[in-house]
């Protein structure tokens, strides 16, 4: 079963998200986003210690999620680079790094690439652990964001059409939206990727199973006139086991300058980012172009995930 895998552990209680928790986040984020544009953020974490260990790069999500502790009064310790840098070097487990963390810091925000090894992590914490990417699984806070996004602009998270592109094999916040929208009816998806980089057969059964209306093709010049939200991705180049395999499909969906002619006029582009060469830069300043304002929007909603965390 394609549940929510979300592995916050909350209040010591292994925790998947409900629908109203989801909506509870999303609105508390809009008060949040009002909130600091009025310059009116209260320090209510001031007494609090929040973990940062990262095993796998990253820009947006360990600066945001810093950000967020920051704007909220928190205090922060943080790994980068935790696999040379901290005692994973030396061999130690997952399970003896979270239990360590707990010791020091009353959340833990972990990224890792082995899928599972949020979900290990939150087995032995007693901390609460914010899945921040484990491998190709799930990505939840970045799910969030995406759909904290399109709610913003569409004021609603059904009867949409919504187009995915790239890497939906490897992408883990594709992961983490689908079974959030799932929560939503009248929606239509269309998955768009080489046939190597396909969804899983699994989420395949399940949105037949649940008669959800879905499209797997290879042809985006045909999806792009139909959606309201094209979802791109990068090619996960760091989850193949050799490069040739990689250069065989790295280049196959592109968006360009001239496809912006294809979209309808409200229709939104989003990406997780990075990007590397699947939104041509010319695109930027087209106003369907969300991805910055999507990262911004990840403050927001991550002030809100650790409010929720700590119950306030
Ligand atoms: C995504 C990730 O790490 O899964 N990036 C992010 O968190 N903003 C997507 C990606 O790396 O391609």
């Amino acid at each position: 079963m394609y549940t929510v895998a979300y592995f916050e552990k909350i209040l010591n209680k292994k925790k998947q998200f409900t629908k109203e928790d989801i909506e509870s986040i999303l609105s508390r984020a809009v008060t949040i986003e009002k909130d600091i544009k009025n310059g009116t953020v209260k320090k209510v974490l001031a007494d609090k210690v929040i973990a940062c260990i990262f095993f796998e790069p990253s820009t947006r999500t360990r600066l945001s999620f810093e950000t967020a502790a920051i704007r909220l009064g928190a205090n922060i310790i943080s790994v980068e680079n935790a696999l040379a840098s901290s005692s994973s070097f030396k061999g130690e487990t997952i399970e003896d790094t979270a239990r360590m963390l707990s010791c020091y810091a009353d959340a833990i925000v972990i990224r890792h690439h082995k899928s599972g090894s949020a979900d290990i992590a939150s087995s032995v914490a007693t901390s609460s652990i914010i899945n921040a990417g484990d491998g190709a699984n799930q990505h939840p806070s970045q799910a969030l964001l995406d759909v904290y996004t399109i709610k913003k602009e569409y004021g609603h998270l059904d009867n949409l059409s919504i187009a995915f592109v790239g890497d939906l094999k490897n992408s883990r916040p594709l992961h983490s939206l689908m079974p959030i929208f799932l929560f939503y009816p009248n929606n239509t998806f269309y998955f768009v990727s080489p046939k190597e980089l396909a969804i899983s057969e699994e989420l395949r059964q399940e949105l037949e199973d649940k008669n959800i209306k879905f499209i797997e093709t290879q042809n985006m010049e045909e999806v792009l006139p139909k959606v309201d939200v094209l979802y791109m991705t990068r090619v996960q180049k760091e989850r193949f086991d050799n490069i040739e395999d990689y250069e065989k499909v790295k280049d196959s969906f592109l968006l360009k300058g001239e496809h912006l002619d294809l979209l309808k006029m409200k229709s939104m582009i989003l990406h997780p980012l990075p990007r590397v060469n699947e939104i041509d830069p010319v695109i930027d300043n087209d106003k369907r172009a969300y991805y910055f304002a999507q990262a911004q929007n990840g403050l927001y909603v991550r002030m809100a995930l650790f409010l929720y965390i700590f119950g306030l």
